[in-house]
Protein backbone atom coordinates (compact mmCIF):
# COMPACT_ATOMS: atom_id res chain seq x y z
CA UNK A 1 0.00 0.00 0.00
CA UNK A 2 1.98 3.07 -0.96
CA UNK A 3 0.55 6.77 -0.18
CA UNK A 4 1.66 10.01 -1.40
CA UNK A 5 0.76 12.46 0.57
CA UNK A 6 1.54 16.88 -0.72
CA UNK A 7 2.42 19.34 2.00
CA UNK A 8 0.16 22.68 2.56
CA UNK A 9 -1.22 23.85 -1.08
CA UNK A 10 -0.96 27.26 -1.01
CA UNK A 11 -3.60 29.54 -3.75
CA UNK A 12 -3.10 28.80 -7.48
CA UNK A 13 0.35 28.69 -7.55
CA UNK A 14 0.04 25.59 -5.70
CA UNK A 15 -2.73 24.71 -7.15
CA UNK A 16 -1.23 24.04 -10.39
CA UNK A 17 1.93 22.45 -9.55
CA UNK A 18 -0.72 19.92 -7.82
CA UNK A 19 -2.01 19.50 -11.27
CA UNK A 20 1.52 19.68 -13.32
CA UNK A 21 2.96 17.33 -10.87
CA UNK A 22 0.44 14.93 -9.53
CA UNK A 23 0.19 12.73 -13.06
CA UNK A 24 4.37 12.57 -13.14
CA UNK A 25 4.20 11.64 -8.64
CA UNK A 26 1.96 9.07 -9.60
CA UNK A 27 3.70 7.35 -12.27
CA UNK A 28 6.50 7.42 -9.96
CA UNK A 29 5.69 6.67 -6.90
CA UNK A 30 2.26 4.38 -7.79
CA UNK A 31 0.37 5.30 -4.87
CA UNK A 32 -2.99 3.65 -4.21
CA UNK A 33 -3.92 6.39 -1.85
CA UNK A 34 -3.27 10.44 -2.57
CA UNK A 35 -4.03 12.74 0.36
CA UNK A 36 -3.49 16.64 -0.27
CA UNK A 37 -3.62 18.89 2.75
CA UNK A 38 -5.62 22.02 1.48
CA UNK A 39 -5.96 24.39 4.21
CA UNK A 40 -4.56 27.22 2.56
CA UNK A 41 -5.72 26.26 -0.90
CA UNK A 42 -7.63 29.17 -1.35
CA UNK A 43 -5.78 32.31 -1.74
CA UNK A 44 -3.79 31.18 1.04
CA UNK A 45 -6.83 30.94 3.59
CA UNK A 46 -9.32 27.74 3.70
CA UNK A 47 -10.72 25.71 0.72
CA UNK A 48 -13.73 25.73 -1.43
CA UNK A 49 -16.04 23.14 -3.00
CA UNK A 50 -14.57 23.99 -6.36
CA UNK A 51 -10.97 23.38 -5.05
CA UNK A 52 -11.84 20.34 -3.15
CA UNK A 53 -13.70 19.34 -6.21
CA UNK A 54 -10.63 19.91 -8.33
CA UNK A 55 -8.46 18.08 -5.73
CA UNK A 56 -10.50 14.55 -6.13
CA UNK A 57 -10.47 15.56 -9.83
CA UNK A 58 -6.52 15.60 -10.00
CA UNK A 59 -6.51 12.52 -8.80
CA UNK A 60 -6.34 12.73 -4.96
CA UNK A 61 -8.88 10.60 -2.71
CA UNK A 62 -8.67 12.62 0.39
CA UNK A 63 -8.10 16.14 1.52
CA UNK A 64 -6.82 17.52 5.21
CA UNK A 65 -7.13 20.64 6.60
CA UNK A 66 -5.75 22.99 9.84
CA UNK A 67 -6.03 25.78 11.62
CA UNK A 68 -7.25 27.64 8.28
CA UNK A 69 -10.42 25.21 8.57
CA UNK A 70 -12.79 28.06 8.98
CA UNK A 71 -11.49 30.64 6.70
CA UNK A 72 -13.34 30.61 3.63
CA UNK A 73 -17.09 30.99 4.47
CA UNK A 74 -17.80 28.67 1.62
CA UNK A 75 -16.47 25.53 3.87
CA UNK A 76 -19.51 25.98 5.99
CA UNK A 77 -21.89 25.15 3.02
CA UNK A 78 -19.97 21.85 2.00
CA UNK A 79 -18.45 20.57 4.90
CA UNK A 80 -21.43 18.14 5.46
CA UNK A 81 -20.81 16.61 2.21
CA UNK A 82 -17.42 16.50 1.28
CA UNK A 83 -17.00 12.98 2.65
CA UNK A 84 -13.37 12.61 1.64
CA UNK A 85 -11.63 16.10 3.48
CA UNK A 86 -10.92 15.76 7.55
CA UNK A 87 -10.59 18.68 9.62
CA UNK A 88 -8.72 18.73 13.19
CA UNK A 89 -10.26 16.09 14.98
CA UNK A 90 -10.15 17.96 18.31
CA UNK A 91 -12.07 20.86 17.50
CA UNK A 92 -14.67 21.11 20.37
CA UNK A 93 -17.57 18.57 19.94
CA UNK A 94 -20.59 19.97 18.18
CA UNK A 95 -17.74 21.57 15.36
CA UNK A 96 -19.16 20.77 11.48
CA UNK A 97 -16.92 18.43 9.46
CA UNK A 98 -15.44 15.12 10.80
CA UNK A 99 -12.07 14.00 11.86
CA UNK A 100 -11.38 11.06 10.52
CA UNK A 101 -12.62 9.57 7.40
CA UNK A 102 -12.21 6.11 5.90
CA UNK A 103 -11.05 5.75 2.37
CA UNK A 104 -11.61 2.21 0.35
CA UNK A 105 -9.06 1.79 -1.62
CA UNK A 106 -9.97 -1.54 -3.65
CA UNK A 107 -10.73 -4.25 -0.77
CA UNK A 108 -8.87 -1.98 1.77
CA UNK A 109 -9.33 0.83 3.44
CA UNK A 110 -7.49 3.75 5.13
CA UNK A 111 -8.55 5.71 7.89
CA UNK A 112 -7.17 9.60 7.67
CA UNK A 113 -6.87 11.50 10.89
CA UNK A 114 -6.58 15.17 11.28
CA UNK A 115 -5.46 16.73 14.47
CA UNK A 116 -4.27 20.08 15.30
CA UNK A 117 -1.35 20.92 17.56
CA UNK A 118 -1.88 23.01 20.88
CA UNK A 119 1.35 25.10 21.27
CA UNK A 120 1.29 28.81 19.54
CA UNK A 121 -2.17 27.53 18.36
CA UNK A 122 -5.55 28.84 19.11
CA UNK A 123 -6.38 26.25 22.85
CA UNK A 124 -8.40 23.41 21.87
CA UNK A 125 -8.76 19.74 22.69
CA UNK A 126 -5.97 17.33 23.40
CA UNK A 127 -4.71 16.06 20.62
CA UNK A 128 -2.87 12.83 21.79
CA UNK A 129 -5.91 11.70 23.65
CA UNK A 130 -8.01 12.32 20.71
CA UNK A 131 -5.61 10.36 19.04
CA UNK A 132 -5.80 7.55 21.33
CA UNK A 133 -9.51 7.75 20.85
CA UNK A 134 -9.84 7.76 17.41
CA UNK A 135 -6.82 5.43 16.87
CA UNK A 136 -8.79 3.07 19.13
CA UNK A 137 -11.96 3.25 16.95
CA UNK A 138 -9.70 2.71 13.12
CA UNK A 139 -7.89 -0.42 14.32
CA UNK A 140 -10.66 -2.03 14.87
CA UNK A 141 -11.21 -1.61 10.84
CA UNK A 142 -8.04 -1.41 9.51
CA UNK A 143 -3.82 -1.48 10.04
CA UNK A 144 -4.00 1.41 7.71
CA UNK A 145 -4.06 4.42 9.97
CA UNK A 146 -2.46 7.53 8.37
CA UNK A 147 -2.22 10.53 10.47
CA UNK A 148 -1.44 14.38 9.21
CA UNK A 149 -0.44 16.14 12.58
CA UNK A 150 -1.19 20.21 11.95
CA UNK A 151 1.19 22.23 14.43
CA UNK A 152 3.52 24.64 14.82
CA UNK A 153 6.09 23.48 16.80
CA UNK A 154 8.42 20.79 15.89
CA UNK A 155 8.47 19.21 19.42
CA UNK A 156 5.00 18.70 19.62
CA UNK A 157 4.77 17.19 16.22
CA UNK A 158 8.30 14.24 17.36
CA UNK A 159 6.11 13.70 20.39
CA UNK A 160 2.95 13.13 18.69
CA UNK A 161 5.14 11.13 16.20
CA UNK A 162 7.02 9.00 19.62
CA UNK A 163 3.02 8.72 21.27
CA UNK A 164 1.34 6.93 18.17
CA UNK A 165 4.74 4.80 17.36
CA UNK A 166 3.47 1.34 16.76
CA UNK A 167 -0.18 1.96 16.39
CA UNK A 168 -0.50 4.01 13.28
CA UNK A 169 1.05 3.48 10.29
CA UNK A 170 2.26 7.26 9.50
CA UNK A 171 2.57 10.38 11.46
CA UNK A 172 3.28 13.33 8.91
CA UNK A 173 3.46 17.09 10.40
CA UNK A 174 2.22 19.69 8.70
CA UNK A 175 1.52 23.51 8.92
CA UNK A 176 5.29 25.10 9.08
CA UNK A 177 5.48 24.84 5.48
CA UNK A 178 9.22 23.70 5.65
CA UNK A 179 9.63 20.46 4.69
CA UNK A 180 12.15 18.87 7.52
CA UNK A 181 14.43 16.26 6.83
CA UNK A 182 14.16 13.60 9.25
CA UNK A 183 11.67 11.74 7.94
CA UNK A 184 12.03 8.06 9.20
CA UNK A 185 10.67 4.92 10.46
CA UNK A 186 10.29 4.88 14.13
CA UNK A 187 11.18 1.44 16.05
CA UNK A 188 7.75 0.65 16.31
CA UNK A 189 6.99 0.71 12.29
CA UNK A 190 5.67 4.23 12.15
CA UNK A 191 6.53 6.45 9.29
CA UNK A 192 7.39 9.86 10.91
CA UNK A 193 8.25 13.47 9.46
CA UNK A 194 8.15 16.24 11.44
CA UNK A 195 6.91 18.58 8.38
CA UNK A 196 6.27 18.19 4.98
CA UNK A 197 6.69 21.05 3.76
CA UNK A 198 5.02 23.49 1.34
CA UNK A 199 3.31 23.05 -2.22
CA UNK A 200 2.93 27.09 -3.68
CA UNK A 201 5.18 30.02 -4.13
CA UNK A 202 9.31 29.44 -3.93
CA UNK A 203 10.30 32.84 -3.51
CA UNK A 204 7.87 34.17 -1.34
CA UNK A 205 7.91 33.53 2.70
CA UNK A 206 6.01 29.99 3.54
CA UNK A 207 4.20 30.93 0.27
CA UNK A 208 3.30 34.54 0.98
CA UNK A 209 4.52 37.49 -0.86
CA UNK A 210 8.17 38.79 0.93
CA UNK A 211 7.72 42.12 1.38
CA UNK A 212 4.57 42.31 3.02
CA UNK A 213 6.34 40.31 5.61
CA UNK A 214 9.24 41.64 5.38
CA UNK A 215 7.23 44.79 6.09
CA UNK A 216 5.84 43.84 9.14
CA UNK A 217 9.41 42.44 10.70
CA UNK A 218 10.73 45.78 9.64
CA UNK A 219 7.95 47.87 10.79
CA UNK A 220 5.48 45.65 13.46
CA UNK A 221 2.64 47.34 11.50
CA UNK A 222 -0.50 45.06 10.46
CA UNK A 223 -0.10 43.92 6.83
CA UNK A 224 -2.00 42.60 4.49
CA UNK A 225 -0.65 38.50 3.56
CA UNK A 226 -1.10 37.57 0.06
CA UNK A 227 -0.38 35.13 -2.34
CA UNK A 228 1.98 35.79 -5.27
CA UNK A 229 0.60 33.91 -8.00
CA UNK A 230 3.73 35.16 -10.85
CA UNK A 231 7.37 33.46 -10.15
CA UNK A 232 8.88 30.47 -9.28
CA UNK A 233 6.71 27.07 -7.47
CA UNK A 234 7.40 24.25 -5.47
CA UNK A 235 5.67 21.09 -4.22
CA UNK A 236 6.80 19.53 -1.22
CA UNK A 237 5.52 15.98 -0.69
CA UNK A 238 5.95 12.43 0.98
CA UNK A 239 6.11 8.69 -0.32
CA UNK A 240 5.03 5.80 2.21
CA UNK A 241 5.02 2.21 1.26
CA UNK A 242 3.44 0.22 4.33
CA UNK A 243 3.47 -3.57 4.92
CA UNK A 244 0.31 -4.84 3.12
CA UNK A 245 -0.40 -7.45 5.96
CA UNK A 246 0.70 -5.22 9.40
CA UNK A 247 0.08 -1.91 8.00
CA UNK A 248 3.77 -0.60 9.16
CA UNK A 249 5.61 1.65 7.23
CA UNK A 250 8.80 -0.10 5.03
CA UNK A 251 9.50 3.60 3.41
CA UNK A 252 9.11 7.06 3.79
CA UNK A 253 10.80 9.45 1.17
CA UNK A 254 11.18 13.16 0.95
CA UNK A 255 9.68 14.58 -2.27
CA UNK A 256 10.85 18.32 -2.75
CA UNK A 257 10.42 19.81 -6.59
CA UNK A 258 11.19 23.07 -7.18
CA UNK A 259 14.13 25.26 -9.65
CA UNK A 260 17.13 24.10 -6.93
CA UNK A 261 15.74 20.52 -7.07
CA UNK A 262 14.19 19.31 -10.53
CA UNK A 263 11.83 16.31 -10.48
CA UNK A 264 13.37 13.49 -11.96
CA UNK A 265 11.08 10.71 -13.54
FE1 LIG B 1 -1.78 25.82 9.05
Amino acid sequence: MNILFIGDVVGSPGRDMVKEYLPKLKDKYRPHLTIINGENAAGGKGITEQIYKSFLEAGAQAVTLGNHTWDNRDILEFIGRAKNMVRPANFPEGTPGKGIAYIKINELEVAIINLQGRTFLPPIDCPFRKADELVDEAAKRTPFIFVDFHAEATSEKQAMGWYLDGRVSAVVGTHTHVQTADNRILPGGTGFITDVGMTGPYDGILGVERDAVLKRFLTSMPVRFEVPKEGRFQLSAVSIELDRKTGNAKKIERILINSDHPFYS
